[in-house]
């Protein structure tokens, strides 16, 4: 049988595998044997009883056996169990075990291998969005300079001025998807430009409350801001994209007679901005799946006149994220469910310099 037949080493008399603390055998107490006991376990067993390894013993070699686990799951392989040479339970417990840890082994490299491929996919995909963005970007500049300076021109007729706005407007909705898409390529890229400075909060939300009065007011809903005057660290230029995000969404989605409140208020360390609308709400699921990149949960519906400002690639909120956590700060959405309005609420450090 040989079941309870401990050896002193895991390996083997002699063996040359790698030895590891508590798995290369240890002090085996043999029982006292009660005399006439060994006689009958003999006949019953058909050999000699075997010596029991101290409790201490197997303490010591699970220890040992808890580190190489430790390492293992921490994707480790560099120091695995030695096979023992062994018959004992234990050591065919090793053996079984060390043939996990080579299949273990063997998933663990193919993953690795699998994440480098797909880093390095990842990384060409940053590489494209960027190069087209800006090969699509490049020619926009001298576009836009052109049409103004044809509106500019006069003599145009009335079909003249509707072609023309019509133009001005696409090229606009280029505009943004390409901002979009850079903002993107920056953000992966780790390469988005940062640069904090003290910041009055108060008057980087009437900024952009007064970029989207017309359109709020065009479509009957009061736009209202509800700001403490406070300083912050930020960068105004990416707080202010963020903003214009938010109020953008708000403002769409958001049905004439609603009400979209953009609050502002200090807490110890941090800085609430809130932008709360009375609109079409979202569903717990929808809720989830929000700040995902191209997660558009609502039907578009049409683009027109100035609502080309509100319109996006569904990256808007994927880029707020980014930028609210390059601060150092979370965003997130609120929404009593469908109908109900919904609340997207961020929180950002103080810093230091503000008051
Ligand atoms: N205030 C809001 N109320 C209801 N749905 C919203 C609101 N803001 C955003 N959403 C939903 O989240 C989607 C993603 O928003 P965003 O990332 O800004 O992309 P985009 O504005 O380009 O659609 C929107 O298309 C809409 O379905
Ligand atoms: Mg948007």
């Amino acid at each position: 049988m040989g079941l309870t037949r401990p050896r002193g080493g895991l390996d083997g008399p002699g063996g040359t595998a790698g030895r590891i603390p508590g798995l290369d055998g240890g002090s085996v107490r043999r029982p006292a044997w009660r005399p006439g006991l060994q006689d009958d376990v003999t006949e019953l067993a058909g050999e000699p009883p075997a010596a029991l390894p101290s409790p201490e013993d197997v303490v010591a070699r699970l220890d040992g056996l808890l580190d190489v686990i430790r390492r293992i799951s921490a994707g480790d392989f560099t120091e695995k169990p030695p096979l023992p040479d062994g018959d004992d339970a234990f050591s065919r417990f090793l053996v079984g075990f060390r043939f996990l840890v080579d299949d273990l082994e063997r998933a663990h490299e193919a993953r690795r291998q699998e994440m480098d491929r797909l880093r390095e996919v990842d990384g060409l995909k940053t590489r494209f969005i960027n190069m087209a963005a800006h090969e699509l970007g490049t020619p926009l500049t001298p576009i836009r300079m052109q049409l103004h300076v044809l509106g500019q021109c006069g003599g145009l007729d009335e079909r003249q001025r509707r072609s023309l706005s019509i133009v001005v407007r696409n090229v606009d909705r280029l505009a943004y998807l390409v901002e979009d898409l850079l903002s993107v390529a920056r953000l992966e890229h780790r390469s988005m430009r940062h640069e904090p400075v003290p910041v009055r909060i108060s008057a980087l939300v009437a900024e952009q409350i007064d970029t989207f009065q017309d359109i709020a007011d065009d479509q009957g809903v009061a736009l209202v801001a509800d700001a403490k005057d406070i300083v912050c660290v930020v960068d105004p230029h990416r707080l202010g994209q963020v903003l214009q995000n938010l109020i953008a969404n708000a403002v769409r989605f958001t049905p004439t007679g609603g009400q979209v409140t953009v609050s502002c208020r200090p807490e110890a360390h941090a800085l609430l901005v809130a932008v709360r609308d009375t609109g079409v709400g979202l569903t717990a699921d929808q809720v989830a799946r929000l700040f995902r990149p191209f997660s558009q949960v609502h039907d578009r519906g049409p683009i027109t006149g100035d609502r080309v400002l509100c319109e996006g690639s569904g990256l808007g909120l994927y880029i707020c994220k980014g930028i609210v956590e390059m601060h150092g700060g979370r965003i997130w959405c609120e929404s009593e469910g469908p109908g109900r309005g919904a609340t997207f609420t961020l929180r950002l450090p103080r810093g230091p310099a503000s008051t």
